[in-house]
């Protein structure tokens, strides 16, 4: 097989493109295709002072690395869920990342904050640990971002993240859920900050490839608490139809954000809406009901407060 571009041997075989490329096309290609996401989309203006959140996964360490390549100069967040060993490693690579970057990274310690790791805090409140992770992650992610002044956090959500929680909305009709995921999901007021998504368009195994020829050092293993036993089937199942019919993972998902534009759904998100008119009692940010979710966890672990996090770098 040759480089569609070059002509030099290839390194990937992109059937869903029914072309391949060598490693230096590949590379070149996913960097086109993230930065016309952030163009087409808008995720991000000049004006905008962008972070990253990072969880040392392929897919967050690569978007912080190629949005710094491509201009977007950013910092990370890092949530530690106090998880044993797999925190501590993921932080790790983490760290060399920041340093290969020259950029700094907010840590928030999860353990720190609640005296607990988030399995422990999991069975006080008897919600699963992705449940009270989610909780924490969202608010702490916010926070730092509003508090230190940056307009835009990006995630490293990939095509297949958003193809299989797409699946799995049409599947059980999710009305609630169906048209909110967007590339983007704008700001509210002072104290909700925009998110984005500039990997929506990028698959797992591309991106993957990306990490490993850019020599990105990731953490291999998924989150030992990580609740997603239904996505992994959807994935798989999705893998499968790819498999039979390249291509069809992604237009499934550029039909779906077609429709969103042509149902001119601009609130992706009403639950967000709703919480404009909101605030919580105690810490003043966005929430459904007097007091924010965050804020009852710290409440019934008596914690403070105060939100502190570390910085590296
Ligand atoms: P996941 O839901 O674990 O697939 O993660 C989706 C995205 O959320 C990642 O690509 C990261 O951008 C972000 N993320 C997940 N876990 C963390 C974490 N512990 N700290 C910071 N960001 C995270
Ligand atoms: Fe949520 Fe691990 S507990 S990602
Ligand atoms: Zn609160």
């Amino acid at each position: 097989m040759k480089c569609r571009v070059c002509g030099k041997p290839a390194n990937i075989n992109l059937r869903s493109y029914k072309t391949a490329l060598c490693e230096e096309d590949f590379i070149a290609f996913l960097e086109k295709r993230a930065s016309t996401t952030i163009g087409k989309y808008h995720l991000i203006d000049e004006t905008d002072k962008p972070i990253v959140a990072v969880s040392g996964g392929k897919d967050s360490l690569s978007l912080w690395y190629m949005m710094n390549k491509l201009g977007y100069v950013s910092d990370g967040i890092y949530i530690d869920l106090g998880i044993e060993g797999y925190s501590g490693r993921s932080l790790e690579k983490i760290r060399q990342m920041a340093d290969k970057l020259q950029r700094k990274v907010y840590i928030f310690n999860v353990h720190k904050a609640l005296r607990k790791g988030i399995d422990s805090i999991a069975k006080v409140i008897r919600r699963p640990a992705c449940s009270a992770c989610g909780t924490i992650k969202r608010y702490i992610m916010n926070r730092i971002c509003i508090d230190k002044g940056y307009t835009v956090l990006a995630t490293g959500h990939n095509l297949d993240d958003e193809a299989s929680a797409l699946f799995g909305n049409v599947l059980y009709w999710k009305k609630e859920y169906l048209w909110k995921k967007n590339v983007v999901l704008e700001g509210r007021g002072e104290h909700l900050v925009k998110k984005i998504k500039p990997f929506f368009l990028c698959s797992e195994r591309e991106i993957a490839a990306y990490a490993i020829m850019k020599g990105i050092d990731y953490i291999y293993e998924e989150c030992p608490f990580s609740s997603g036993a239904k996505t992994l089937t959807y994935k798989g199942i999705l893998n499968h139809i790819e498999e039979s019919s390249p291509g069809t993972k992604i237009m499934f998902v550029k039909g779906y954000l077609k429709m969103v534009k042509e149902k001119g759904d601009e609130k992706e998100d009403e639950k967000e809406d709703n919480r404009e008119g909101r605030y919580c009692l105690q810490c003043g940010y966005p929430t459904f009901s007097d007091k924010c979710s965050f804020c009852w966890l710290l409440d019934k672990f008596g914690a403070e407060y105060d939100v502190e996090f570390d910085q590296y770098g």
